[in-house]
């Protein structure tokens, strides 16, 4: 099975994540990018992050050359904003409808405290599924690395291959 994780990390949790599946899955990964730059820095980076995820904001991306025909599964990684998945993947997923027809799709999603659940229900109501073949939750992981992450990280590999 040939695995693409494609992912949006604006503090480097979800990008921890998806290094340590790109490892595990043998995979391919996919970073976005948005073309104007989410800040990074105290209010504004909740004011205008979580704005853009409630107003459901399909932000333009830097360039990215992917042929989703090479891969089996796609593994969607993003930090939950606003009980919701992050814009850049709403981007990328209206970019590539038909790519994604018929793939194994799985997800995960960091988080500081809660929303993750209702976060895959709209993603995969943007996808066009009804469920994903793998979920799995972490807690802002690259600043608490523990063993219950690897597990997740094992358990969640466990189902993709
Ligand atoms: C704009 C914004 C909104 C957020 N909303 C939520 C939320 O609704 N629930 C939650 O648990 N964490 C929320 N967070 C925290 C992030 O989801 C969490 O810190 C995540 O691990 C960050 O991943 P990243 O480092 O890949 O960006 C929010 C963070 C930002 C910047």
């Amino acid at each position: 099975m040939k695995s693409i994780i494609v992912y949006f990390s604006l503090e480097g949790n979800t990008e921890y994540i998806a290094d340590e599946l790109t490892k595990a899955l043998s995979a391919d990964k996919l970073k976005l990018v948005p073309k104007k730059a989410y800040s990074t820095s105290g209010f504004s980076k909740f004011f205008w992050g979580g704005k853009s995820a409630v107003m459901a904001e399909k932000p333009e991306l830097e360039p990215y050359d992917v042929d989703l025909s090479a891969y089996d599964q796609v593994v969607f990684g993003f930090p939950v904003w606003a009980g919701t998945f992050t814009p850049p993947l709403r981007t990328f997923i209206l970019e590539n409808k038909e790519g994604l027809k018929n793939k194994k799709i799985a997800a995960f999603a960091c988080q500081s405290g809660a929303g993750a659940e209702r976060a895959f229900a709209k993603l995969g109501e943007c996808i066009g599924i009804d469920s994903f073949a793998a979920t799995a939750i972490f807690i802002d992981p690259k600043d608490k690395p523990s063993e219950e992450n690897t597990h997740k990280i094992g358990d969640f590999c466990k189902n993709l291959q």
